[in-house]
């Protein structure tokens, strides 16, 4: 990338030094974000999220308000003519692209969005591609590790519970792999990590073991990084329902880690942190959402400004 940013369709697609350089100006829009800018002014943003968001969509939008840009799309895919007519992804993108500046996509299926980038002519980002990837989560995370902890090379992070389908801890896992850091993989044995982001950060020289108590994740860590068993990517629900409740965090496991160490989740729980959590100094996962939209701020700007 280095230079100007034009697809972001998965993490591997960025050096250490992209990544360095978006953690840069993400850390220059905190400002930014209070004052407001102009400097996307004139430029359109199409949302199209063909799966349900909170986080990742409205932080799109406000940094897309917050530097000066507008916005249009969909929330829900059952209004668009992809979910009510049959339309294919591929005349929905080649339509959209002559509406706006850039497109920003989630969907359901794995490749979806480098399938989107394939037919556009205007850049994509991927918000969420199926179990895959979900790299714009990876770089807030990194930011909001870097802003708290003062650091990412030199620390130890465990990346606990649903670790085969959570998409955001696979895009994290690979993101790691370009700093000098120690990873603990904390899953039930059916939920353990993908095996091709264990070699990708083992071929990156990660210090790397797996583990399958909750327990034993949170000892001598920095980062506790929780993650939600997805039950909508289960084949079978009773395979979830075997799953669920497996891992929770609350006051007497936050009483394993150590005091400075942080607990991060992308958002959103069901159980798998009490609510009670919350209020402790370690948890951390509510500044994390003011992370990402700094870090899509910089992300638009690199690829926009
Ligand atoms: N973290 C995240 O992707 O949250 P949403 O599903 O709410 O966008």
């Amino acid at each position: 990338m280095i230079g100007r940013l034009h697809n972001l369709i998965s993490i591997l697609d960025l050096t250490r030094q992209d990544i360095d350089l978006i953690l840069e100006h993400s850390a220059k829009m905190e400002q930014v974000a209070i004052k407001k800018s102009k400097d996307l002014e004139g430029k359109i943003m199409a949302c199209l999220f063909f799966e349900p968001s909170t986080r990742t969509r409205l932080s799109f939008e406000s940094a897309m308000f917050r530097l000066g840009g507008s916005v249009l799309g969909f929330a829900d895919v059952a209004v668009s003519s992809a979910g009510g007519k049959g339309e294919t992804l591929a005349d929905t993108i080649r339509t959209v692209e002559r509406y706006a500046d850039v497109i920003v996509i989630r969907h359901n299926l794995d490749g979806s969005a480098r399938v989107a980038a394939e037919f556009s002519k205007i850049p994509v980002i991927n918000a969420g591609s199926g179990s895959e990837e979900h790299p714009t989560q990876a770089l807030l995370d990194l930011y909001s590790i870097k802003k708290l902890k003062g650091k990412i090379d030199g620390i130890s992070i465990s990346l606990c519970g649903d670790l085969k389908y959570g998409r955001t801890v696979h895009s994290l896992g690979m993101a790691l792999s370009h700093y000098d850091v120690t990873v603990k993989l904390v899953a039930p044995p059916p939920l353990r990590m993908k095996p091709a982001v264990i070699a990708e950060m083992k071929e990156a020289g990660l210090r790397v073991t797996e583990v399958d108590t909750l327990e034993e994740g949170l000892k001598d860590v920095d980062v506790v990084y929780m993650t939600r068993i997805q039950k909508e990517r289960f084949p079978d629900v009773r395979e979830y329902d075997a799953l669920k409740g497996k891992f929770r965090l609350g006051l007497k496991e936050v009483g394993l880690m150590r005091d400075d160490a942080i607990i991060l989740h992308p958002l959103p729980r069901v159980d798998e942190i009490d609510p009670e959590v919350d209020s402790t100094p370690q948890a951390k996962y509510f500044e994390q959402v003011h992370s990402g939209v700094v870090t899509r701020m910089a992300i638009l700007k690199l690829i926009l400004g």
